[in-house]
């Protein structure tokens, strides 16, 4: 089970992204960004956030901690924008928290190298979650004390938008051309070889456990929240066994191959471009 807090503050909304998380204090005196159940994307964003980052977290991947955050709508009612406001005031209840890395940078391939391994095993789980929300022009990844995080799984499982074809899923193929780290040679096969077998019956049990009944309550089509976990895991499972045989991968360019910037080795030309 998360741990559960309450929001005393918010601070700031962060507006790089398009659901409009919130900066937000709690009672343990920590900073949490926070997504909100009364975004325009909906609860089941907040469903992907806790499953996909539980999964990360417990297949050895950098995620920021989640928590469960109690909202009082009238924490609402001095925010000064519209927009927040409004958010604040239909989110009152159970929303995500996430342990704010501070000082974190946006990841940027040219100043950033992954290798072949690491990138194999990034693209391995998105290819798994079918995140499309990993692009190079999105990355939604952080570099933080000179790592890799990983963030944002809001927009994954889209199968969960339509359960009725969720049985399909499980052998959709993942077109990784434009994942933000295709460039470096993802070894997915050795990502799969590692991480598959490690996603079992018991581990999606305990992901989907996260999940508050509240996101999942009054699901059509199903008879309680706990018959949701079990469609969670009734995709992933099958999923991970085979998903590596259908990522598609662009042939390795050498002029798109990440190198150290200009900048750093002195060959910046005056456009900005580098040799
Ligand atoms: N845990 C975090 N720590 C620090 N900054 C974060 C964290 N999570 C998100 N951010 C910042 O907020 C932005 C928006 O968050 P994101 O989860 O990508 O939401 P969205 O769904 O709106 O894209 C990110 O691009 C990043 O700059
Ligand atoms: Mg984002």
């Amino acid at each position: 089970m998360l741990n559960e807090v309450t929001v005393t503050r918010y601070v700031t909304p962060l507006r790089e992204g398009g659901s409009l998380p919130g900066l937000v204090e709690a009672d343990d005196l920590a900073p949490y960004v926070m997504k909100f159940t009364g975004a325009g994307q909906g609860r089941k964003t907040l469903v992907a956030e806790v499953i996909c980052g539980g999964l990360a977290r417990r297949l050895g991947f950098r995620v920021p901690g989640l928590v469960r955050i109690d909202l009082d709508p009238v924490i609402g009612l001095g925010e000064p924008d519209q927009e927040v406001q409004g958010l604040l005031k239909s989110s009152g209840g159970v929303n995500l928290g996430m342990e704010f890395l501070s000082g974190a940078l946006g990841f940027d391939p040219l100043a950033y190298e992954v290798d072949p391994v690491e990138a194999g095993r990034v693209v391995w789980f998105d290819a798994l979650i079918n995140n499309v929300d990993r692009s190079w022009r999105n990355p939604n990844m952080l570099v933080w004390h000179g790592d890799l995080w990983l963030i944002d799984h809001g927009a994954s499982m889209i199968w969960h938008h339509n359960w009725r074809g969720a049985g399909a899923a499980a052998a959709r193929p993942y077109d990784a051309g434009d994942h933000a780290l295709a460039a470096f040679a993802p070894d997915v096969a050795a990502a799969a070889a590692e991480l598959a077998p490690r996603l079992t019956e018991d581990l999606l049990a305990e992901v989907t456990a996260d999940v508050p009944d509240a996101w999942l309550a009054d699901e059509p089509g199903f008879d309680d929240p706990d018959a949701v976990r079990r469609a969670y895991a009734g995709v992933l499972l099958p999923r991970a066994a085979t998903v590596h045989e259908r990522i598609t991968l662009p042939e390795p360019d050498p002029d798109r191959l990440p190198r150290t910037p200009g900048w750093l080795t002195g060959t910046a030309t005056l456009n900005g471009g580098t040799r």
